[in-house]
């Protein structure tokens, strides 16, 4: 299993890693058998799982239950969970009880914590006592009601320059790697160049030491709409859409089951059975 250590040197090395979200068993299975280097059981689980309109409504007891399943299905993967909205903001004990409940019960490697100001002073903490936390700057989906919508960050002159203290402000916390979501491509090189630690983007162009992407966008399932810096890789929508439609066709005109499907009985006993 690569661990925070390998990712460090992939840096080093200019190896670039991928990261891809899983949810439940046969997601973080298939990432496992494919190579993927690190899992991320992200919050983005309430809006392509369970069709909620945005992660606030992600609760921690969901956080736990799909992390559980993803350990079960990638036990030699480096897991790290998002913590959900407002569960590490209240008091460090909180914050400790809440990430002890994800790493303990959950079986996450590590916690991933959006946003800046008084987050940094948590990932302090929870590094202090041990914990592995991957930062999350740029568009931080949690904060989707104070951003005012889901916009690239990092535009102008002042917000390019605070992003980039933030970053600094990260990696001085004692965050192993950064996710850095939706910000114009010169500012993921940049700060890609400025940190020691790795940074993996999304929507933050080519540069970013790694890439991350939501499994339903990669494979095209259940998500009707792609934002402009994801890509699909397949189309999972329309093969089990086509899967179904076959099915339902077969039981209608009775192709299903056949013989091979079906349970025999010994003719003797069947004979006896009649009279
Ligand atoms: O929840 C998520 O999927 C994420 C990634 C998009 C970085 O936080
Ligand atoms: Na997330």
């Amino acid at each position: 299993m690569k661990t925070i250590t390998h990712f460090q040197k992939m840096k080093k090395n200019h190896e670039k890693i991928a990261m891809l979200t899983a949810y439940d068993y046969p997601s973080a299975k298939g990432a496992e058998e494919a190579g993927i280097d690190l899992i991320l059981v992200g919050d983005s689980v309430g809006m392509v799982v369970h069709g909620y309109e945005s992660t606030v409504d992600v609760t921690l007891d969901e956080m736990i239950l799909h992390t559980k399943a993803v350990k079960r299905g990638a036990q030699n993967t480096f897991i790290v969970t998002d913590m959900p909205f407002l569960t590490y903001h209240g008091t460090v004990s909180d914050t400790i009880q809440t990430a002890r409940k994800l790493i303990q019960s959950g079986g996450a490697h590590a916690l991933k914590l959006e946003g800046s100001g008084d987050v940094f002073h948590m990932i302090k903490r929870l590094t202090g006592a041990g914990v592995a936390v991957m930062s999350h700057l740029g568009l931080t989906p949690q904060s989707v009601g104070a951003m005012g919508g889901y916009k690239v960050q990092g535009k102008n002159l002042e917000s390019a320059e605070k992003l980039i203290q933030d970053a600094i402000a990260a990696e001085e916390s004692g965050a192993f790697a950064l996710v850095l979501e939706c910000v114009p491509e010169p500012i993921g090189t940049l700060i890609t160049e400025k940190l020691t630690i790795p940074v993996i983007g999304i929507g933050a162009g080519r540069y970013t030491d790694g890439q991350v992407l939501v499994y339903h966008d990669v494979l095209k399932y259940g998500t009707d709409r792609l934002t402009s810096f994801a890509k699909s890789y397949a189309d999972l929508s329309k093969t089990s859409r086509d899967g179904i439609l076959d099915y339902i066709r077969e039981v209608k005109e009775s192709v299903f089951p056949t013989s091979e499907h079906v349970f025999h009985l010994d003719d003797q006993v069947l004979h006896a059975l009649k009279g």
